[in-house]
């Protein structure tokens, strides 16, 4: 099923996961199906729901009735949906009449739902692993691990409970609403560093050093290892690690022009001059996350300060009011000049589409961009990945894991997902789909695309700068105040006010400036 068709559902169903209370169970009554259809191509749950009800929108009678039989009667109904964006060719789905369905959809509030309802009553509780991976590589990503936890535990619904909107812009503020009201989802994702801070984890998490230790303790990288433990306890079972700091090359369009991937940002200048000369947009840059521009430009503060005077940023040795920050501004808005008009409405990756589709020639991305290029059935020959200019040598780290919650609904169901990841044959699936590299040193590269083997080599024996952006190296106080200053200056260009309220915001963050 076309992701983009069922956004809606998919952000319907994960605000209805970010707010609604604890699941509790459906009430398992007999459950009767006017139609038992048989997904054929093309089919959507929306689709259906128009032809049964008249209504795109009256897909959760659809989904509800299908699980509710499949407890019911396996046999015949083989098939549960735990995502509405994800039903398969010949998938046996039960439809229910008009009636029934009209009374679901009375009782069953999006806004204030009740997840039992959907999802009926299995035999070892469920597991809601909140996260924000909806893209396509992203859920390719995740989907893969769903697959092994599903094959290890079959009696538990697992749910994904996905907040759409990269870089969690959705997903964090609900994740710290839920834990607050003591409705956590069972395990959640969260970056390796001091993102776990804004999670308050002595008073909502449970350590999780037991299990990274025996997992995946032995084959760590030390940079990672370090970036894990706050008051004493590991608080995130880590399962890759990402490079933040990447400009993904669309070749084509570079080799028709006569021009090479720029490795420094005089060369950056030089590609770009020669692509806009010709109507080409030279840089495809999003904005919607809120962390497209942020991103970029720290990327381009890392290539200006380099790893040095990175780390002394974060820890005060090198001051916001550095002549070099003003530079690294003054570099950024100049790159600024040559993206696309609708930047700020853009997803990041609507923005690496644009790279995909030969729209634009480049972007500054996350690792995570590979997972779109792969997703899209690009291959090594279509595009390329390289160290953004003037960052070859540093490794801007952004890595991901999962918390657990101490209100967890199902804790023994968390335990077994944070296992899980641990292991080697969830990250080499989930890391390969989703364009990052394993936590663990471990992994095959041999099945890794080009563009990620060069990544792991590179990171062995680059400079591991852990991020901003993605909540790794500041408190998120900090972090927060970063992306807003980037985001105003993003659309004001005022250089001199930007760096007054960089070294405002250090300052607030008690950092010496
Ligand atoms: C980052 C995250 C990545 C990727 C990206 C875009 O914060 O670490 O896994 O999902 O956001 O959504």
């Amino acid at each position: 099923m076309k992701q983009s068709k069922f956004l809606y559902a998919l952000i319907a169903l994960a605000m209805l996961l970010a707010i609604v209370p604890a699941a509790s169970a459906a009430p398992n009554t007999a459950v009767a199906c006017t139609d038992t259809h048989t997904v054929v191509a093309g089919d959507t749950l929306s689709l259906l729901a128009d032809k049964a009800y008249g209504n795109v929108k009256a897909y959760w009678p659809i989904m509800a009735y299908t699980n509710y039989a499949n407890l019911d009667d396996a046999k015949k109904y083989p098939n549960k949906i735990t995502n509405p964006d994800v039903i398969d060719v010949g998938w046996v789905l039960c439809i229910p009449s008009q009636a029934d369905a009209t009374a679901f959809l009375a009782k069953f509030d999006p806004t204030k739902p009740n997840v039992g309802l959907l999802f009926g009553t299995p035999s070892s509780g469920q597991l809601q692993v909140g996260n924000w991976w909806t893209s396509g590589g992203e859920f390719a990503g995740i989907n893969g691990v769903y697959d092994l936890y599903k094959k290890a535990y079959p009696g538990v619904e697992l749910i994904h409970a996905g907040i759409a909107g990269g870089g969690g812009v959705n997903f964090q503020a609900s994740n710290i609403t839920k834990l607050q009201a003591g409705d956590p989802f069972d395990v959640f994702m969260l970056h390796a560093g001091k993102e776990v801070i804004q999670y308050d984890p002595e008073k909502y998490l449970t350590p999780v050093e037991d299990i990274v230790e025996a997992g995946e303790g032995s084959v760590m990288p030390d940079d990672l290892k370090k970036l894990l433990t706050y008051k004493g306890h590991m608080w995130t079972v880590p399962l890759n690690i990402h490079r933040g700091n990447v400009l993904w090359v669309n070749k084509k369009i570079l080799a028709d022009n006569g021009l090479t991937a720029p490795t420094t940002f005089d060369e950056f200048f030089t590609v770009a001059d020669a692509l806009k000369a010709k109507g080409i947009i030279p840089l495809a840059m999003g904005g919607a996350n809120k962390f497209e521009g942020p991103q970029t430009f720290e990327v381009v503060l890392l290539g200006t300060v380099g790893p040095d005077g990175m780390l002394g940023l974060h820890d005060g040795t090198m001051k916001f009011s550095d002549p070099k920050v003003t530079e690294a501004l003054n570099t950024y808005k100049k790159m600024l000049t040559y993206t696309n008009q609708d930047r700020d409405s853009l997803s990041w990756d609507q923005a690496t589409k644009l790279v995909i589709e030969g729209k634009a020639a480049m972007n500054i991305m996350g690792d995570w961009a590979d997972g779109e290029f792969v997703h899209a059935k690009k291959t090594a020959a279509d595009y390329e990945g390289i160290p953004a200019p003037n960052n070859k040598g540093s490794f801007l780290l952004v890595s991901d894991g999962f918390g657990f919650p101490i209100k967890a609904p199902n804790p023994e169901n968390a335990r077994n997902w944070l296992k899980l990841i641990t292991g080697k044959e969830a990250q080499e699936v989930f890391n390969i789909n989703k364009g990052s590299i394993c936590s663990r040193t471990d992994c095959d590269y041999s099945k890794f695309d080009d563009y990620l083997k060069s990544s792991a080599a590179d990171f062995k024996v680059s400079r591991v700068i852990p991020i901003i952006v993605h909540g790794s190296a500041i408190d998120p106080a900090w972090k927060t105040a970063f992306t807003d200053i980037v985001i105003k200056f993003t659309a004001d260009g005022d250089v001199a006010a930007a760096q007054a309220a960089l070294v405002q915001a250090a300052k607030d963050a008690g950092v010496a400036q």
